[in-house]
């Protein structure tokens, strides 16, 4: 296991997969590096790999709303991503390319140590939770792994593109409040 500076050095110099030659900049994670629960997203878009840092577009923007209403904010999550690099038109990340990169997100959820991960999005989720996840029926549903709760929410691009799945991401929020304070998380 690498330390913080070893992993975003390796990370920033990255060439195991072909999305390194595409990229502006990787796209390493933003937040607390303590925090007890960390958002994971597929991968950057257009604007995050233009300043290096996740869910900085439009998604993102609706992301900080998001949670904002459950009291979260940048300082006091961490957020990072499946792959660090932007797939070309903001294409799904091809299995291949996730395999490469995942190291690194294993590696920073060891660092973190997060009690709690919310996936953001089908491709987060199938990686993280499993292979035959189905966001439209499991989203908001938890599974408690190595001591580790892990839920998922629709990604907010799919909210901004279908704004009918709102009502339902709110109820999954109010539900990841709730585990939260199970969980008597301090939110700092
Ligand atoms: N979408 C993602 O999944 N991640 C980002 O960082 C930005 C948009």
């Amino acid at each position: 296991m690498l330390d913080w500076d070893e992993l975003e050095h390796a990370c920033r110099n990255c060439q195991l997969c072909g999305l390194a030659r595409l990229r502006n900049n990787t796209v390493f994670g933003v937040g607390l590096k303590t925090a007890d629960i960390m958002f994971v997203g597929e991968g950057p878009g257009e604007q995050e790999d233009i300043k290096g840092e996740p869910f900085v577009g439009p998604a993102g923007k609706l992301l900080d709303d998001m949670l904002s209403i459950i009291d979260i904010t940048r300082d006091n999550c961490y957020i990072a991503n499946i792959v660090k690099c932007r797939p070309p038109n903001n294409r799904d990340p091809q299995p291949q390319e996730q395999d490469a990169c995942i190291a690194y997100l294993r590696n920073q959820v060891a660092l973190v140590q997060p009690k709690i991960i919310v996936c953001l999005g089908r491709i987060a989720a199938t990686r993280i939770i499993e292979p035959n996840y189905r966001i439209t029926r499991d989203h908001g549903t938890w599974i408690l792994r190595n001591g580790v709760w892990i839920t998922s929410l629709y990604h907010p691009s799919a909210l901004l593109r279908d704004p009918s799945k709102r009502p339902e991401t709110f109820e999954d929020l109010l539900e990841i409040r709730k585990k939260i304070q199970q969980l008597s998380i301090e939110l700092k």
